[in-house]
């Protein structure tokens, strides 16, 4: 008894999204590459997608939820122990998005790492800062899923062009005594899967060369049928697994939140799963596959609108490349909606982001005057020995 009065619990309190304002109809597509409207609605449920302006990024996106999510948290940056950015398309291949994430935050006391599980990431996220949080070491974390797809997809492709869009969304978790809150997750990987979903340059086993660009390797490439057969076992195989483990069955889920791929895979995951395909949430149709980014965004919008209630048992689920699949059961701990946070904390959190800024540029400018105006040299114990 006393056993179980010592376990932590990680609980979502905070969660934001952000989307790129440009909207990228199918028809806007058909007139690029050979395709229709109708096709792409038959074959995918997408609609529209939204697509980066030239100065959104990654990080651009990644903050823009993260504030939010602090915002509906009500938390402080400078508390958070822990930032994880999960991406495919991270604004550099180092330093990670989420240190530069942590930075513009002034998140001063965090650890930052990006994470990369293909469409799985957010979970994988989640999962990994759950088990830190029950662990003791940590009590609070920002998960994000960010996406700038449009940066690697090939616009001449209609096989995958059609697919993809931008987007982040994020999480505020906080440990706690109280029962519930991420209450089991599973992850698995295939990576004999590998090459079917695959940006096959840029990387140590093909740097970029004038020949892997003009042979347009710095793009997606997919094996579509593969990834939905592969998609349509593994959704339901792995969402039973998490309810099991948590001790739940599908019955007790109230909304699933799915990777947003495709609506036939979606329908596909509810059939296997013997539930409506009401209760498998879907906003595909807007927002096309953010990958990372897919699964919070969407976690926000059923919260937005008001599918999820205090002590809801959700089950989120996904698949990518690798391949790679997770699932995650969540037991919703907060009383929804969430009051808007008083005007004073959200100037507080205002007067943060500038003061991060500040300090950012304090310690580049330090770091460039410590470099030009002393001559450093280290003696044989380690210690600096400044030389003019
Ligand atoms: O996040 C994980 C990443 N990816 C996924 O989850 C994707 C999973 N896969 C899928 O969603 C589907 O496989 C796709 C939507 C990618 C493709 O749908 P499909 O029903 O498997 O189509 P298909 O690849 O079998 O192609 C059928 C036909 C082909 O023409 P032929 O050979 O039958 O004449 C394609 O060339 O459709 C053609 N096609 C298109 N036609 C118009 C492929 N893309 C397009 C297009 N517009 N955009």
């Amino acid at each position: 008894m006393a056993e179980h009065q010592d376990l932590r619990h990680a609980h979502i309190v905070g969660w934001g999204k952000a989307v790129p304002e440009r909207v990228v109809t199918n028809d806007d597509l058909a007139a690029m590459v050979d395709t229709t409207d109708e096709w792409i609605r038959q074959r995918t449920g997408i609609i529209e997608r939204r697509i980066a302006g030239d100065q959104e990024t990654t990080l651009t996106l990644s903050l823009e939820a993260a504030r939010r999510a602090l915002d509906a948290a009500n938390m402080d940056p400078a508390r958070l122990d822990l930032v994880i950015v999960a991406t495919v398309t991270p604004d550099h291949a180092f330093p990670a998005t989420a240190c530069l994430v942590q930075d513009a935050l002034g998140a001063e006391h965090a650890a930052a790492f990006d994470l990369s599980a293909g469409c799985s990431g957010f979970i994988y996220g989640l999962s990994l800062a759950a088990g830190l949080l029950a662990g003791g070491g940590y009590e609070r974390a920002l998960v994000i899923g960010a996406e700038t797809l449009s940066r690697i997809t090939d616009w001449t492709d209609r096989s995958t062009c059609v697919l993809f869009g931008d987007g982040a969304g994020a999480v505020v978790l906080q440990a706690g005594a109280t029962p519930g809150g991420v209450l089991a997750s599973v992850l698995g990987a295939d990576g004999s899967g590998g090459e079917v979903l695959i940006l096959p340059a840029g990387g140590s086993a093909h740097p970029a060369t004038a020949e892997t660009v003009a042979a347009r390797q710095h793009f997606i490439r997919m094996q579509g049928q593969q990834v939905f057969r592969f998609a349509t076992r593994i959704m339901p195989e792995a969402a039973r697994q998490v309810l099991l483990k948590a001790g739940r069955t599908v019955e007790d889920v109230v909304l699933f939140v799915p990777h947003q791929a495709n609506d036939r895979i979606l329908q596909a995951a509810a059939k296997g799963l013997g539930v409506p395909e009401e209760r498998m949430f879907s906003n595909l149709a807007h927002y096309g596959n953010t990958s990372s980014a897919s699964i919070p965004i969407a976690l926000c919008e059923a919260i937005e609108q008001g599918l999820v209630q205090r002590d809801d048992l959700i089950c989120c689920v996904g698949f990518g490349a690798g391949l790679t699949w997770a699932a995650a059961a969540i037991q919703w701990s907060l009383p929804l909606p969430v009051a808007v946070p008083a005007r004073p904390h959200q100037a507080w959190r205002w007067l943060r982001y500038r003061v991060a800024r500040l300090r950012s540029l304090w310690r580049r400018l330090w770091r460039l005057v410590d470099a030009r105006l002393f001559n450093i040299r280290y003696d044989e114990n380690g210690r600096r020995k400044y030389k003019r």
